[in-house]
C-alpha cells in the first residue's frame, strides 16, 4: 500500500483498504509517501501487488502522491513492476470533487509500469428509492474505491460506507493477486518483448 494523506482523511481509508487485504490473507506494509526510505523502494520492487490512494487535489491526484510517481521513472524503463498487481483508491471534499479523473491518472501510473490493474468489483450503490448513503460502494465507481469526506470532518469521521468500500478493494486484490500466483505457478508470467 502506497499513499498520500495531507489532512489524515486518505490515512483512514488507507487502513481500511489495508485490513481488508490483510483480511483476504495478504502480508500488507502501508507506506506513506513521505516517509519512504530505501527498504521501501526495495519492498516495493519485490511485492506481488500494490495499491495506490491519495486525495483529490485541484481534480487529480495530489502532488505529494504525485511525486512519488515521477521518482519512478527508472523503475517504468526498466520494466522493474511489470506484472505486478495495482488497483486504487482516492477521496475528495466534493461528492463527486472530479474523483474519476484521480482514479484514471492511478490507472494510467498503473499502466505505463505494465502492472495489472483491478477494478472495485462492486455493483453502484445508493441508486434506488429504497437504498441509502449506507450502501457498499454508495458513489459508485468501478475503476477503484471513491469515497468522500466533508472538509471539515476529523480523520475518525470518515464516512462508514467508504471504510467498508475500501475494506472491499483490499480484500479483492488480495483474492486476485493469490489467483495470480496459483496460474503463475502453471504459467509464468511472459518477459517483455523487446521493443525493435
Ligand atoms: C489543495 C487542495 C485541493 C483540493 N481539491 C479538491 C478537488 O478538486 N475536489 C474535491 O472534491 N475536493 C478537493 N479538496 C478536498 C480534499 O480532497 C479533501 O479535503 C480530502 O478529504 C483531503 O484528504 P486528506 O485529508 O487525505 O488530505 C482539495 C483539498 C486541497 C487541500
Amino acid at each position: 500500500m502506497v499513499y498520500h494523506s495531507g489532512f489524515g482523511h486518505t490515512s483512514t481509508l488507507a487502513d481500511a483498504v489495508a485490513t481488508g487485504a490483510r483480511d483476504g490473507g495478504a502480508d500488507v506494509t502501508v507506506i506513506h509517501v513521505e516517509t519512504m526510505s530505501d527498504e521501501h523502494w526495495d519492498l516495493l520492487d519485490n511485492v506481488d501487488a500494490m495499491i495506490f490512494g491519495c486525495p483529490t487535489y485541484m481534480g487529480n491526484v495530489s502532488a505529494g502522491f504525485q511525486a512519488f510517481a515521477e521518482k519512478t521513472g527508472r523503475r517504468c524503463m526498466d520494466g522493474t513492476w511489470r506484472d505486478k498487481v495495482a488497483a486504487g483508491f482516492t477521496n475528495s471534499g466534493g461528492k463527486s470533487g472530479d474523483k474519476l479523473n484521480t482514479l484514471s491518472s492511478l490507472v494510467v501510473f498503473a499502466a505505463q509500469h505494465h502492472m495489472h490493474w483491478v477494478n472495485l468489483g462492486l455493483r453502484t450503490g445508493w441508486n434506488h428509492s429504497f437504498s441509502s448513503e449506507d450502501d457498499l460502494n454508495r458513489l459508485g465507481f468501478f475503476l477503484g474505491a471513491g469515497a468522500q469526506t466533508n472538509v471539515d470532518a476529523n480523520p475518525d469521521q470518515v464516512h462508514p460506507s467508504d471504510v467498508r468500500t475500501c475494506h472491499h478493494l483490499g480484500q479483492r486484490v488480495a483474492l486476485v493477486t493469490r489467483q495470480l500466483n496459483i496460474g503463475r505457478t502453471f504459467s509464468p508470467a511472459a518477459s517483455a518483448p523487446a521493443a525493435s
